[in-house]
């Protein structure tokens, strides 16, 4: 089915890279353009609104789909499409954590699925989450933990959450902020975690226009420990702003240096930038690192949390007319505030890229980088980027058998892992 064309009448989410596919399918061996690394061996899955009816009332409103390409020996092994089932269907992220495979969206449950993206059903950690769950928790490489936080309109506004490496949720904190505000993201570090308190006041999820930019409200990042209590949070005063996505944090010495994506306004392009909250003093210094609009920053995951050098984030480079239009990968150097790009040409558009380490890397690069990119003449690609030779051909080209459109958020789920 060819997507719908642009129209003033259809909105932007309904048509083009972003028009929803109406088939599930189950197709094996995939042709293959160039050499898929044989130690890449494990499933890259992607989550994403795909609406059933064909419609819906926002982007982000849509039925969550799943998309996964199984990566064996060199070889594609297969494509898998397959919708969320049930009430609700979570169209934001998904993460593997203690075994489970769970499909994600922050005003709901976690619905839990199959290896083979079956629904298996709503997921509340034995009964400890009562009403839902961020799309973006992080995994601990060090502890192997799941921190992550629930937020509302009702009270408690935000509470913490740490499930330990078997899944079991040891702590929940609720942490006191005056009103509920947007908190789409929030970040780790080896000891603490970092939670937004902007000026995005949320009014209900049921509302269609959930959030409201609030001058009055006083902007705040706070840090707290990851074992510590609401008492313990150290709120730094910061310029007004909204973040939409954490690339990273980490300590180092008395400071906490914070990368994320951020703009000064509400639906207003945003960009790379970095805070250093000083521990000692109470001071904080912010800088933009990159001001173009880029957003669905990733890093490698054993770098969450700890310094790091390497971040991934798309460019949306026509933002400013409407939708996404055109799209372009970036590898930064953040300790260096440069980047390198991959631009896939004309009617190509790359969605987010996630980090597959090599087996045994030792370089923070040396790593296969992997995405979905919509070709608006006909099917989808999964390219398979060299992170080291990131402007270079791609290392793998893997055909898929129709178009996946652009989405949210994805996994790389490795074998044995
Ligand atoms: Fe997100």
């Amino acid at each position: 089915m060819q997507p719908t064309q642009r129209t003033d009448e259809v909105p932007f989410h309904l048509t083009g890279a972003f028009a929803p596919v109406f088939e599930e399918r189950t197709d094996r061996d995939l042709t293959v353009i160039g050499e898929l690394p044989p130690d890449l061996c494990g499933t890259y899955v992607r989550n994403g609104p795909n609406p059933r009816s064909g419609t819906s009332p926002a982007w982000f409103a849509g039925d969550g789909m799943l998309h996964a390409v199984r990566f064996e020996g060199g070889r594609a092994r297969g494509y898998r499409n397959r919708w969320i089932r049930g009430p609700y269907a979570p169209n934001t992220n998904v993460v593997r954590h203690a075994g489970r495979i769970l499909s994600l969206v922050e005003a709901r449950l976690p619905v839990e699925v199959s290896a083979d993206l079956e629904t298996v059903g709503p997921y509340d950690f034995g009964g400890v989450l009562a009403r839902s769950m961020t799309a973006h928790p992080k995994i601990c490489p060090r502890t192997g933990e799941l921190l992550f936080f629930a937020y509302g309109a009702e009270p408690p506004h935000l509470t913490f959450y740490r499930a330990d490496a078997r899944g079991e949720v040891v702590q929940s904190t609720p942490i006191d902020v005056p009103k509920a505000t947007y908190l789409h993201d929030f970040a780790i570090t080896a000891r603490c975690a970092v939670f937004y308190d902007l000026p995005v006041l949320v009014s209900s999820f049921k509302s269609p226009a959930p959030f409201a930019w609030d001058d009055g409200y006083r902007a705040r990042i706070g840090i707290v420990p990851r074992d510590g209590r609401d008492e313990d949070v150290r709120w730094f005063d910061v310029a007004p702003c909204t973040i939409s996505h954490t690339v990273n944090a980490f300590e180092d010495g008395d400071t906490v240096v914070l990368d994320a994506i951020r703009a000064p306004r509400l639906f207003t392009p945003h960009a790379l930038y970095r805070y250093t909250f000083d521990l000692r003093t109470g001071k904080v210094a912010e800088e933009t690192l990159d001001p173009r609009f880029v957003d669905f920053p990733r890093v490698h995951p054993a770098f969450q949390g700890a310094a790091y050098r390497d971040a991934y984030a798309v460019e949306l480079c026509d933002f400013a007319r409407g939708g996404f239009g055109r799209t372009r990968l970036h590898k930064y150097d953040v300790a260096r505030g440069t980047s390198v790009v991959h631009d896939f040409g004309s009617g190509q558009m790359p969605g987010e890229a996630v980090v597959a380490p090599r087996p045994d890397a030792t370089a923070e690069d040396d790593a296969w980088v992997l995405l979905f990119v919509h070709d608006d003449r006909g099917p989808s690609a999964l390219v398979v980027l060299d992170a080291q030779r990131f402007d270079g051909d791609p290392v793998a080209t893997v055909r898929l058998p129709c178009r996946v459109p652009f989405g949210f958020h994805g996994a790389w789920l490795p074998d044995g892992a």
